[in-house]
């Protein structure tokens, strides 16, 4: 079993999907034609296995959803990477960067999306605004805290 902390939605969920950063692949081929791969040692290329990865996991959520399916991102998987790339035998290179649970919604216990930040908050125009970034978040907090209790979970402040 992946480790699973407190999370019961990663062992009630019939699937767990977990993403990978892969410079394993590119670095093996390389090898294998006998040139070095030396731009894999970037932070950005690592980067670049991350941005992949959310960008495919993220286009299956929208597929997933448009069925009918249910997903959960699961960043705990990052909480013990080292355990989850041996049960998953990745080889030297591969980063299991987030999990995704995928099941049918509990028609009983309907969930309702969570409330964004203010777009005042994190939408800049033209430069970075740093006052707007960190401004006015009682409303935020007060609305986290009406869906948390709406939703059974514990009611903490955002900020
Ligand atoms: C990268 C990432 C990692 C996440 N990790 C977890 C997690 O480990 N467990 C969990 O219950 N939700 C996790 N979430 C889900 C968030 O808690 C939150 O519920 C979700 O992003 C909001 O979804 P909504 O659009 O349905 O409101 C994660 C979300 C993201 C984007």
């Amino acid at each position: 079993m992946l480790y699973r902390g407190t999370q019961r939605q990663i062992s009630q969920a019939p699937v767990l999907l977990i993403w990978l950063a892969d410079l394993y692949r590119p670095r093996a081929i390389a090898t294998g034609n006998g040139t070095t791969a030396d731009g894999l040692d970037y932070f950005e290329s690592f980067l670049l296995g991350v941005i992949d990865a959310a960008l495919a996991a993220q286009n299956a959520v929208v597929a997933l959803e448009s069925l009918g399916l249910g997903t959960c991102y699961i960043g705990a998987i990052r909480n013990d990477p080292e355990t989850v790339a041996r049960e998953l035998g990745l080889p030297n290179g591969v980063f299991p960067v987030f999990g995704l649970t995928v099941g049918y919604p509990d028609p009983a216990l309907p969930a309702a999306v969570k409330p964004r930040l203010p777009q005042a908050n994190v939408l800049h125009r033209n430069r970075y605004d740093a006052p707007a970034a960190t401004g006015s978040l009682d409303s935020y907090n007060a609305a986290l805290k009406t869906f948390q209790g709406e939703q059974s979970i514990p009611r903490i402040d955002w900020t």
